[in-house]
């Protein structure tokens, strides 16, 4: 069976090192300070989170993702959600359920997948207000068993109409609410700013900022190298450092590349170098889809600015050299499509480069021509 996880919270066996970031992370659930995760996409904050509330033993983890909220409604729903799972095979379960009649809470299980499903009733629309009451609700359970309150994509309330009054709402709460560790975990540099260090924000300095950055290179592919040798097959750091430079160092991506090789390769195989030919190829193979579809959205000016950075980099997108090679012959126009790039969670931008938010994206660009 192929070992290598992506795309899914890793624990226990498969979650590697973070013994420093997990040793806070715990000391502030133990205090109940609050914090916030900082981090790239697929850098590990969701798994190391986890893994520190599964370690701790404190407190339960009460996860909500925030991934796409669009409404003040769909967050209320979010969380009740989370509540309900979570609850459902302790004593409270009947007194929540009764709390939360007026929304007609139905709970069954996918006959599929096993997985417990909670609806509500739709045509019930909750409001700000529900946001104080469903805090209370967890102040509430977390004195009869401690909770953990996890927020994931914490970025995405941003997207609300009404933002500022549901952080607003959320803040003053959470902010008396001394005895429950909350996290909350964002990947969108700039509105994760914009809502713990802009001066106006209503969680302005609310929480303690830790930053996930990548695995270290030495702990991950001895990590990866050991996985690889469960399925027979050897691979040696020649490989492993350019799967790492392929995956930008993201552990996320790394993990992908790693099950691509694994794919094709075989039993009492030595990987070699051109392997990673085959390995992208199958990525390729599985979402080329998805790249056609972002290739379509595209101007002829804007494509030829993401392969320019494909090509050479996105660090110096402003220079002479970069903008000859690319065909413009102005920085506003350059501005323009690397704007409209981010728009379209294409690109993003850190310590001043231009990355893709998908390294296999841009290893397909130049590949397709
Ligand atoms: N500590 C770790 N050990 C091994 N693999 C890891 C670790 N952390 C992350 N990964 C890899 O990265 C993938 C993504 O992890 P996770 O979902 O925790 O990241 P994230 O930063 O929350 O991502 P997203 O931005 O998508 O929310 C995992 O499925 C796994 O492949
Ligand atoms: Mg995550």
């Amino acid at each position: 069976m192929n070992p290598f996880k992506y795309g899914t919270i890793v624990s226990g066996k498969n979650f590697c090192g973070r013994k420093t970031l997990l040793k806070q992370v715990m000391g502030y659930i133990e205090s109940s300070q609050h914090i916030v995760i900082l981090g790239e996409r697929r850098v590990g904050k969701s798994s190391a989170v986890n893994e520190a509330v599964l370690k701790c033993k404190v407190g339960r983890l009460l996860y909500v993702d925030l991934l796409g909220i669009k409404s003040i409604d769909a967050l209320c729903r979010r969380i009740l959600r989370a509540i309900v799972v979570l609850e459902q095979k302790t004593g409270w379960f009947d007194k929540i359920i009764k709390t939360l009649s007026y929304l007609r809470p139905s709970i069954s299980v996918d006959p599929i997948t096993s997985m417990p499903t909670v609806s509500f009733d739709a045509s019930v629309e909750m409001k700000a207000n529900s946001i104080l009451e469903i805090l209370t609700l967890i102040e509430s359970l977390s004195k009869k068993r401690r909770l953990v309150v996890v927020f994931d994509e914490f970025q995405d309330i941003l997207s609300l109409e009404d933002s500022h009054e549901a952080l607003a709402l959320l803040r003053s709460k959470i902010q008396f609410q001394s005895d429950i560790p909350y996290i909350f975990i964002g990947s969108v540099w700039h509105k994760m700013d914009e809502i713990f260090t802009h001066h106006d924000s209503p969680f302005f300095k609310s929480a303690i900022p830790l930053m996930v950055d990548p695995l270290p290179y030495k702990e991950f592919s001895r990590f990866l190298k050991k996985k690889f040798i469960t399925g027979q097959r050897k691979i040696d750091d020649e490989v492993l450092e350019k799967v790492f430079k392929i995956a930008n160092n993201i552990p996320g991506d790394i993990q992908q590349l790693c099950e691509a090789l694994w794919e094709v390769t075989s039993e009492k195989e030595i990987i070699s170098p051109d392997k990673l030919k085959n390995a992208l190829e199958l990525i390729f193979a599985r979402e080329q889809k998805s790249y056609e579809n972002y290739v379509s959205l595209l101007t002829n000016i804007q494509l030829r600015c993401l392969m320019a950075i494909a090509k050479q980099g996105g660090k110096s997108v402003f220079s002479i050299s970069f903008m000859k090679s690319a065909g413009f012959n102005n920085p506003s126009s350059v501005r323009r499509a690397i704007t409209r790039l981010i728009k379209l969670s294409i690109l993003f931008e850190s310590g001043g480069e231009y990355k893709f938010i998908n390294p296999f994206f841009r290893a397909w660009l130049p590949y397709k021509g």
